[in-house]
């Protein structure tokens, strides 16, 4: 059985405004609330050295800061060039309001 991981309250990502968390062991996240539902991605793009969170959600779609690069927060498709390589996504769970995703194999 694999332990969760709290990444930030649910309450504190608003829709259109995605929140970098920073948890040791993991790479720099990204939460989105889209329509009311929580997505978590990995924060830097797979384009260069830009974190998602200071870009811009469109929707679905996270816009890097950078080249004006996409991707889809729910699949982590990239959807527009110079972006090819998909960003990773995470299974998201909600607990008692908390923004939780599986704590990766190997780590305390
Ligand atoms: Fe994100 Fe280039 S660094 S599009």
């Amino acid at each position: 059985m694999s332990n969760k991981l709290r990444l930030c309250q649910v309450a504190d990502v608003k829709d259109g405004e995605p929140v970098a968390v920073y948890q040791e062991q993991m790479p720099a996240l990204a939460v989105y609330n889209v329509d009311g539902d929580v997505f978590v991605t990995d924060n830097m793009c797979t384009h260069g050295n830009a974190m998602l969170t200071d870009g811009y959600q469109d929707g679905g779609i996270i816009e890097c800061p950078f080249h004006g690069g996409s991707f889809d927060i729910a699949t982590g498709a990239a959807k527009a060039f110079p972006c090819q390589v998909p960003i990773k996504t995470y299974s998201v769970t909600i607990d008692d309001g908390w923004v939780c995703i599986d704590q990766p194999e190997g780590s305390a």
